[in-house]
């Protein structure tokens, strides 16, 4: 086992940044919508149901994990599976489906930091024009962004864990609650704010269904960052007598707090511009929420408050979407480049500059596939795929994969690492683990439920 590796320095450090890595576009935008149109306040009882007694168990079993093996998903595969093949592949698959994900959540990263660019140059009314999305993601200016961003995140990660993620978690995670805070107290004043929370908040048992509880499990293992291989890397990065079991409890509950803030950004706004809205009709695809919709909330909020001080509102707006955005970006690199790291014992920058060479290129064609650079959506219609590469993306990945790589780690657990190897793990800095109820709760649950659970949602999916 490597002793050389680095840890984080602090419990707070390891909370922030998984909490980092969980706060993201989809606690921002995609939660609020989704709750808003799938009943509300039930949606939340729902999803918080799900993040309490389904996502939290999975969250334990990959930080134990991590830190057990002190090695990124692939390594902790191999050795804790005892070298068997079967479990290569899964550590494999964590390691694959990060990278890919980081693909398309850069597409959207790259974007919002554009729309951040523009605000602060004063082009709040051209980028709130209905066709400028359009336009703008076959602009070739994303090629200057995805530098400009691709070199803010390798700033950061090479660093390492405490100079570059952890000192950048503890900065950029503040930053972001006050800018949160900051928004929903100005939205809520608003008038007719009051109808978008009455909206969001009051439950509508009526609407929900089988959809409804698959979209909400989803949202919720996404929103947590489970199945990405992340929470096993940053686990590896946790000292032995670190506390695993508090710092999940407390990145759930921070991760979905974050989400039900934001809810109070996001619909009172919305009622406030546009006071007859019907919950049924707003679009439940973030990206269009984000760059067709918000930028007209906005542009119509300078009427209200004048254009300056809407500008304001939208740049901090898109600047707490972008930090959001590249804390979950540094989290979900860091698993490849990790593994780089392990697997050829190369240096952190080089393997930083293969995968951000690797990244960069990827992410290049998965948002030309929009038509910027004409070839590749002929390839990939010639491959008689009718989508984007960055649909196609989203949907192996996003959709399939994550449940898939959930229902492996419980897998794993139940047959070949044991339950009991990790209830000693989740022991050790937590000394009342073992006699408490949580520990009762995660071993039966991650043996027998969860997984059937997580295999249905897959094969739905598929
Ligand atoms: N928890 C993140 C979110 O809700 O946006 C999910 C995530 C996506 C993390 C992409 C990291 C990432 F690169």
């Amino acid at each position: 086992m490597s002793t050389s590796r680095e840890h984080f320095s602090s419990k707070i450090g390891f909370i922030l940044a998984a909490a980092g890595s969980a706060v993201g576009i989809g606690n921002l935008v995609g939660f609020p919508v989704a709750a808003t149109k799938n009943g509300g306040g039930a949606f939340l009882i729902i999803y918080a149901l799900f993040v309490a007694f389904i996502c939290l168990p999975v969250m334990l079993a990959e930080m134990g994990l991590g830190r057990r093996s002190q090695h990124s998903p692939y390594k902790a595969y191999a050795e804790l599976g005892m070298q068997t093949k079967r479990w290569r592949f899964a550590g494999w698959l964590a390691t694959l489906t990060p990278f890919m994900i980081a693909v398309f959540y850069m597409v959207i990263t790259v974007w919002i930091f554009g729309y951040l660019f523009q605000t602060l140059a004063g082009n709040l009314d051209q980028i709130s024009q209905p066709d400028y999305f359009g336009k703008f993601v076959n602009d070739y200016s994303f090629i200057g962004y995805l530098v400009a961003v691709t070199l803010i995140i390798n700033f950061i990660l090479v660093g390492g864990v405490r100079k570059g993620i952890e000192r950048a978690s503890k900065i950029l995670m503040p930053t972001l609650f006050l800018m949160l805070l900051l928004l929903v107290g100005f939205v809520l004043t608003l008038d007719n704010a009051m109808e978008g929370v009455k909206f969001y908040l009051i439950p509508d048992f009526s609407q929900i269904d089988g959809s409804v509880i698959n979209g909400a499990l989803a949202q919720a293992f996404f929103s947590l960052s489970l199945g990405m291989g992340i929470l096993i890397t940053y686990g590896s990065y946790f000292r032995r007598s670190d506390d695993i079991v508090t710092s999940g409890k407390l990145v759930a509950l921070t991760d979905t707090s974050v989400a039900f803030v934001a809810g109070l950004m996001t619909l009172p706004a919305i009622f406030a511009i546009y006071p007859d809205t019907n919950p049924e009709s707003l679009n439940d695809s973030s990206v269009s929420m984000i760059f067709s919709f918000f930028p007209q909330i906005f542009m119509q909020l300078s009427e209200i408050i004048g254009y300056g001080f809407a500008s304001v509102a939208a740049a901090v707006f898109f600047l707490l979407a972008f930090v959001a955005a590249i804390t979950s970006l540094v989290s979900i690199i860091e698993v490849p480049t990790s593994s780089l790291m392990e697997r050829r014992n190369i240096s952190r920058s080089k393997a930083l500059l293969v995968m951000g060479i690797a990244i960069t290129l990827l992410t290049l064609l998965a948002a030309t596939s929009f038509g910027l650079l004409p070839f590749v959506s002929n390839f990939i219609s010639y491959a008689g795929v009718d989508k984007s590469l960055f649909d196609v993306i989203v949907d192996v990945f996003y959709d399939t994969i994550l449940p898939l790589n959930g229902l492996l780690i419980c897998l794993f657990v139940r047959f070949r690492w044991k339950r009991e190897n990790l209830t000693a793990e989740l022991s050790e800095g937590n000394e009342n683990y073992q006699t408490s109820f949580l520990h009762k709760y995660v071993n039966f649950a991650i043996g027998t439920f969860i997984p059937v659970i997580l295999a249905v949602v897959f094969v739905n999916t598929v």
